[in-house]
Parts: structure tokens; C-alpha cells; sequence
């Protein structure tokens, strides 16, 4: 592709002349003016690889025309073509504007072919260079990237180490709480047999959660003891260990249907204490986001797409960055108060059931956690009773 030259100067002798003569010399695309603002008015259209300007012009004068072709075309080569008389005025300028070269009227064509091959010389140099250090600062980036997701590696895994640690120190002092089956076995007063309850079932589930870290970290999730079951039991044992939460008590927690409705038999194949796991993941992310007083709702049902577990906030909502990063394990926004696990473990359990979790949300707008969970449309066999499956 030639390249193209602009030849810019008042009086047209002057450009037909060298215009013509470039023309047979070069091979380039020559194009000749006798009006700096026509140069201008082609300059987006044929951005020019040289400009050899004339020093006096009417209106305009040529240190004008190469000051704006460089500000819109900052990689052309500018030339100024200047009378003897003016040398010393124009060398001046040429500083000021930062000209390439100046050629002498009279001018001496071999010489001025040499400067004009000099000067796509250079420019083609540049450019090359340009897109050389394009290329590297693009190989940086990803090298940047990639140490970035390198640490972020290793950070994991120390914070896994870390955990798994916890959870084991967990597991040993949850043993304890074993005595409040027996404090429950010596008495006789109810609110203490409800309150040893209370006690009993959470230990049951931080058990199981301690156990889900641990599979976690060691990155495997572990046999799913599906059972057909309510989904409605689900939202029933979670609402029961919240009952005693003080930020849930400070909030409108309610459910649709209401638990003897019939809607709310809708059953799934599940696992009774993980998705209790799951609803006491979102109700508490929910209630988190609220302010005292506000209402979240949780809402279970089947729609076309199978069984649904929905829990609604009209809380603070998710900016898209926040929304973008909830999948990955130990983000969270809540610093000390949150671990950032309870999607991420929330997701697994969905998946290990075969559902998903989807999360909508706006800032300021409130959040939708919905759990989508295959219905099961015939139960073959007969919900087995479970031990501590005591649910009314
Ligand atoms: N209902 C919600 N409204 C607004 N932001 C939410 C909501 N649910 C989750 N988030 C955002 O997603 C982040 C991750 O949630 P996640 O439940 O995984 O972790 P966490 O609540 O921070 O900690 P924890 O492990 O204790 O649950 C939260 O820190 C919060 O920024
Ligand atoms: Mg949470």
C-alpha cells in the first residue's frame, strides 16, 4: 500500500511541479494543495504519512497546518519547505513544532527524495516499535494476570490449610455439646427439653457443616443421602434454628405458603439437614442485608422449571463487581462477620442435588436467592421415617 504524502503550498507551480515529480519518483500516493484548510478537511479521511508544507501561506501559515496535522495524525512525518530569506525565522519554528526535516527553496529534487525516503524510513521504524511495545506491554498483562491468579492460588490453599484446621478443632469441641442429650434425658422441664433441643439440632448441623468444610478443602463433596422429602421440611427446621438468631429476631422473617398449606407439600429428593444448610445460608445473608425491621420472604413452590426455594430481601442489594465475585469461596463483604462460604457451600449442596442456585440482585434494590431443585412427580417408595426426622 503506497503511502500517502501531502504536498501543501500556495502557489500551484510549486505543487504541480514537485507533485509531479514525486509522483514519478516515489510510488507513493501524492496529494497536492494549494489551501492549507483543504488539507485539513481531507486529514480523517487520508490520514497522510508525510507532510511537506510551504512556510508562508495566505490566511494560514505552514507552521500552523503541521502543528494541527500533528495533533490529529501525531505519527506523520512533518517537512517544511522554506525560501532562503526565512531560514533563520523557520529554523525557530521548527523547533517550537518539532519539524523532521526543512528543505531550501530552490529545492534540489535527489535531495529531497533522500529526506522524503528517510523520513517513511522512520516512521515505518516507529511504528514498528510501537507495535512492538504494544506486544509487550500485552505479554506483561497476562504475565500479570497469571502471577495474580498464582497467588490467589496459593492463597486458597493456605487459607484452606488454615480452615480445615479450624474445623477440626471444631469437630473436637462439638463433641461437648453432646450433653445436652443428656441434660435433655434428666429433666422433665419443658422449655429446658426445647431448649436442649435446640442445642442438640444445631450440633447436628454444625457437624455436618464442619464435614462439608472438610470436603471442601480436600475439594470433594460427599455422598449425597438423598431421601424424598417436603421441601417445605427443609424451610421448617431452618426457621426453627433461626428462631433463636437475635439479627433474624429483629427482622420480618415469613413464609409463603404457610407450612399446612398444601402447596407446600411439594417434594424433592434431598437432603434433609443440607438443604436446611441452604435456607439458613440465604435467610441469614438476607437478613444481613436488611435493616432492622425489614422484610424477607421465604417462598417455596414448583413453577415449570421443577421445585423452587425462594428467598427474597429488600435489603442493600449487590453492586454487579459484588455480584460478579459471589462465587468464589472466602469473598465476602462483611469482614470479620462473614467467612464467604455460605454461597459457595449453598451452590455445592444445590448441585449435589441436581438443582442450582441463582442469585439476583441489584444495589440498593434487594436480593432473590432462588434453589431450583428437581420436583419428583411420582414418590415410588414411601419417605423413610429418620430418626431425628420429627417434624410435624
Ligand atoms: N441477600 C444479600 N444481599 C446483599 N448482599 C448479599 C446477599 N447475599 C450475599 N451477599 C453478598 O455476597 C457475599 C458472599 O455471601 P456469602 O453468604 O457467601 O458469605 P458471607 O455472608 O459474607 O459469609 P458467610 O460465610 O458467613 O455466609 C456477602 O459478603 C455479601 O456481600
Ligand atoms: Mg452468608
Amino acid at each position: 500500500v503506497p503511502d500517502v504524502v501531502y504536498v501543501v503550498d500556495d502557489d500551484p507551480l510549486v505543487t504541480e511541479s514537485l507533485g509531479t515529480a514525486l509522483r514519478l519518483e516515489t510510488g507513493e500516493d501524492i496529494r497536492t494543495f494549494n489551501r492549507p484548510e483543504d488539507a485539513l478537511a481531507v486529514l480523517p479521511d487520508a490520514p497522510p504519512a508525510v507532510v511537506i508544507s510551504d512556510f508562508k501561506m495566505g490566511p494560514m501559515d505552514g507552521l500552523t497546518l503541521l502543528r494541527r496535522v500533528r495533533d490529529q495524525v501525531p505519527d506523520a512525518v512533518l517537512m517544511l519547505l522554506t525560501g532562503y530569506a526565512d531560514k533563520e525565522m523557520a529554523i525557530a519554528a521548527i523547533n517550537q513544532v518539532g519539524i523532521y526535516q526543512y528543505i531550501e527553496k530552490p529545492w534540489d529534487l535527489g535531495d529531497l527524495l533522500a529526506k522524503l525516503r528517510a523520513a517513511l524510513e522512520r516512521r515505518s521504524l516507529v511504528r514498528r516499535l510501537e507495535q512492538k511495545s504494544a506486544d509487550l506491554s500485552r505479554s506483561l498483562e497476562e504475565l500479570r494476570l497469571t502471577q495474580e491468579r498464582l497467588i490467589e492460588t496459593a492463597r486458597l490453599a493456605a487459607v484452606g490449610r488454615v480452615v480445615s484446621g479450624i474445623a477440626h478443632e471444631l469437630g473436637n469441641q462439638l463433641a461437648l455439646v453432646g450433653y445436652a442429650e443428656a441434660i435433655r434425658r434428666r429433666t422433665e422441664d419443658p422449655e429446658v427439653r426445647e431448649f436442649a433441643d435446640v442445642i442438640v439440632a444445631a450440633q447436628r448441623r454444625l457437624l455436618a457443616m464442619v464435614e462439608e468444610i472438610r470436603d471442601f478443602v480436600r475439594g470433594q463433596s460427599s455422598q449425597l443421602d438423598a431421601e424424598p422429602m417436603a421441601l417445605s421440611t427443609a424451610v421448617d427446621d431452618a426457621l426453627a434454628i433461626l428462631r433463636f438468631d437475635a439479627e433474624v429476631k429483629k427482622r420480618h422473617v415469613t413464609r409463603r405458603p404457610g407450612p399446612d398449606a398444601s402447596a407446600a407439600a411439594v417434594l424433592v429428593r434431598g437432603h434433609r439437614a443440607k438443604l436446611a444448610q441452604v435456607v439458613i445460608n440465604l435467610v441469614r445473608n438476607a437478613v444481613q442485608a436488611s435493616p432492622d425491621g425489614g422484610a424477607v420472604e421465604v417462598e417455596s413452590g414448583v413453577d415449570v422449571e421443577g421445585a423452587f426455594l425462594r428467598v427474597r430481601d429488600r435489603g442493600v442489594g449487590m453492586p454487579a463487581e459484588v455480584l460478579a465475585r459471589i462465587g468464589e469461596p472466602f469473598y465476602s463483604t462483611k469482614g470479620d462477620r462473614g467467612t464467604g462460604l455460605g454461597l459457595v457451600i449453598s451452590r455445592k449442596i444445590a448441585e449435589a442435588h441436581g438443582g442450582r442456585l441463582e442469585i439476583e440482585s441489584q444495589a440498593g434494590q434487594g436480593t432473590v436467592a432462588t434453589l431450583r431443585l428437581p420436583a419428583i412427580t411420582s414418590v415410588t417408595e414411601p419417605a423413610p421415617a429418620r430418626a431425628e426426622g420429627a417434624s410435624a
